[in-house]
């Protein structure tokens, strides 16, 4: 029986080799399942975010740790798991790929291709919750972002690094305003996200569509978890987009990223808030909703030369009922924000594109980033639009017999008439400059509004074509009184 000796020198080194401490793995077991969400006892030591596995291979993340249970939201669907099963720790958090090959895509919170074509070839994961730059790591907003939108540009101007909200009721173009700006970003240096969150493919599609015919699609992505993906994918969702924005914005790069809606994150967290038993605040929200979004929105940032010099600047969106700005969640993202644009039924309904409450409407932090020579034609553009607003309120009652009081309505008009504008036909800055020069000249007076449209087309060229402007039109930091008068002679030729 030769070998015997082998077969026992062997057994024992290997009992040797043996660690004979308490060996350690983590096993949980589903307690609960509810729409979207495990109850999970066991898992002593699983972290926040982090991600689990079922055995089915469908995913989770830990969304609150007690004492004795733990709750985890589901990534995929929990179809062929029932309590009892089992459920495993990966020792890593929740993370979404990065990198330019996600440019031109469209893609779930999770990095899956949702355009049927093959998944991007990334090196490189972030986990979906990041810390936001620290104060030192800051600079001043001081750049603009231009939307294309006169309403926007010329009286409510947006910073590179700002955080603007944009609510309103449904219906009233808040998408719009959003597309619209990044449909201007074309030939700029902005790459643009845009976050779907909750919504139907329908509407979805439609804003894929607008990029694709209409804007940069090459320097644009979509993060899309629409209304019937998992809840945990719809609140990841504006995490993960936000990850990958940053990592443009840590290589000096400049991110505009739309979260398409912050509402319907909001009412998801509630969902499932209230499925995992934690206490009900006002309006049912969790207490920590406040803290959700602005953890969210402070990672918007314009960076310190030191740290690149990039930015990420959020125009996250919001639904209201009834023109009511004063609820729980409006009342958080105003305060969150640097500012907001309003958007109005009324003035939607009077037929007002975009459809801008321009008394409600704020931008905190964008008078700083806009252009010096914008700011010289558009100082008192706010105050005679909003005393326009009000007397024509008044004519209801009866007409002004006064003069003055009529010019100050004419040129209400012509600025309303001005700013109206219908999708998909940005104004360059230099035009937006020109034509409120003009307006400023008075020699938009006589002209009838239905040409402003065709004038603000025909402008772009002429303007271009004009060497003396070519300082201006590259860097239009400040408005000399020749070029004012240029520009307005422009206008003067341009007009019938
Ligand atoms: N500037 C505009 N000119 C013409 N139509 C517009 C304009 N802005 C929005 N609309 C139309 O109004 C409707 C609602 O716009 P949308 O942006 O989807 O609103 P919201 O996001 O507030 O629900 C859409 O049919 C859109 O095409
Ligand atoms: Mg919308």
């Amino acid at each position: 029986m030769s070998g015997t000796d082998g077969d026992l020198d062997a057994l024992k080194a290997r009992v040797e080799q043996a660690a004979l401490g308490p060996s350690v793995e983590e096993r949980g077991t589903i307690l609960a399942l509810a729409d979207g969400l495990a109850t999970v006892s066991g898992l002593p030591g699983a972290e926040l975010n982090e991600l689990v596995a079922f055995p089915t291979g469908a995913r989770g993340f830990v969304m609150t740790l007690d004492e004795d249970k733990l709750h985890v939201t589901f990534l995929d669907p929990a179809t062929g798991l029932s309590a009892g099963d089992a459920v495993s720790r990966t020792g890593t958090l929740i993370s979404v790929p990065v990198g330019e090959a996600l440019l031109g895509r469209v893609i779930d919170p999770l990095g899956r291709p949702l355009d049927g074509k093959p998944a991007p070839t990334t090196s490189e994961a972030r986990p979906a919750e990041r810390p936001a730059p620290a104060i030192i790591e800051r600079d001043f907003v001081s750049e603009p972002v231009e939307t294309g939108l006169l309403a926007v540009d010329a009286l409510f101007a947006i910073g590179r690094g700002q955080r603007e909200l944009i609510i309103g009721e449904r219906q009233t173009g808040k998408t719009s305003i959003a597309v619209d700006a990044i449909l201007n970003q074309k030939g700029g240096d902005m790459i643009c996200i845009y976050v779907a969150i909750g919504q139907r493919l329908s509407a979805v599609s439609r804003v894929i569509d607008a990029v694709e015919r209409r804007g940069d699609p090459a320097r644009t992505l979509f993060v899309v978890a629409e209304a019937t993906a998992e809840p945990g994918l719809q609140w990841i969702a504006p995490f993960a987009a936000t990850s990958i924005a940053e990592w443009f914005r840590d290589r000096g790069q400049h991110v505009l990223i739309v979260y398409d809606d912050l509402t319907k994150h909001a009412a998801t967290h509630r969902e499932l808030a209230l499925l995992s038993h934690q206490p009900p605040g006002r309006e049912a929200y969790p207490g920590d909703i406040f803290y959700l979004h602005a953890r969210l929105l402070e990672r918007s940032a314009k960076m310190s030369a030191a740290k690149g010099a990039g930015s990420l600047t959020a125009l996250p969106i919001a639904e209201i009922e009834a023109g009511n700005l004063s609820a729980y969640i409006p009342t958080n993202l105003i305060s969150i924000s640097d500012g907001q644009i309003v958007t109005s039924a009324q003035l939607f309904a009077a037929n007002q594109r975009p459809a801008i409450d321009v008394g409600l409407s704020v931008s905190r932090v964008g008078g700083k980033a806009q252009w010096g020579a914008m700011k010289a034609v558009a100082g008192r553009l706010r105050l005679d639009y909003a005393q326009y607003l009000e007397m024509k309120m008044f004519s209801r009652f009866g007409g002004f017999g006064d003069a003055a009081m009529k010019a100050r309505m004419a040129h209400g008009a012509k600025i309303a008439a001005l700013l109206n504008q219908p999708r998909f036909a940005p104004v360059p800055v230099m035009v937006q400059i020109a034509l409120l020069a003009a307006l400023d000249a008075g020699a938009l007076d006589a002209a009838d509004p239905a040409g402003f449209e065709a004038l603000k087309t025909a402008l772009a060229p002429r303007i271009a074509a004009e060497p003396r402007l070519k300082a201006l039109s590259d860097h239009p930091a400040k408005l000399s009184d020749a070029d004012r008068a240029l520009l307005v002679d422009l206008v003067k030729a341009v007009l019938p």
